[in-house]
């Protein structure tokens, strides 16, 4: 009966978690993890540097996703950017990226365009 009574308990407890989880990370706003490319050879095919960066200064940034076209598996260490499918590749091995933190790898094939996809602000 008594642990009957304790049940909701553990769902409460999740919501509210769940809820100040997502007010830590308003702490970083719209601060969209940043990724830039710069082009750095200029043979045929180019190589680009490509740095991510996560923007946000008080947050870690964990399991960053970036749109990454049609990116090759081959043209990068996985452990700096996987590809998991068509267009989705994930950075870090979505581990956390500290407030600020910036990883940078180098490519070399025709541009591919690349933009954030998705991200978790990760807050104490
Ligand atoms: C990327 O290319 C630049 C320019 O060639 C070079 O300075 C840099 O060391 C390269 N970075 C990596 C991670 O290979």
């Amino acid at each position: 009966m008594l642990s009957q009574q304790l049940h909701p308990w553990p769902v409460i407890l999740t919501i509210l978690f769940l809820l100040l989880h997502q007010g830590h990370g308003a702490r970083c706003g719209m601060k969209t993890p940043t990724v830039q490319q710069t082009q750095v050879g200029f043979g045929t095919p180019p190589e680009f540097t490509v740095v991510v960066q996560n923007s946000c200064p008080v947050c870690p940034a964990i399991d960053i996703h970036i749109k990454c076209g049609g990116f090759s598996q081959i043209l990068a260490d996985p452990r700096f950017l996987k590809v998991i499918k068509d267009d989705d590749c994930v950075v870090n091995g979505g581990l956390p990226l500290a407030p600020l933190q910036k990883i940078s790898f180098n490519y070399t094939h025709q541009k591919l365009s690349m933009a954030p996809k998705s991200w978790y602000f990760q807050c104490e």
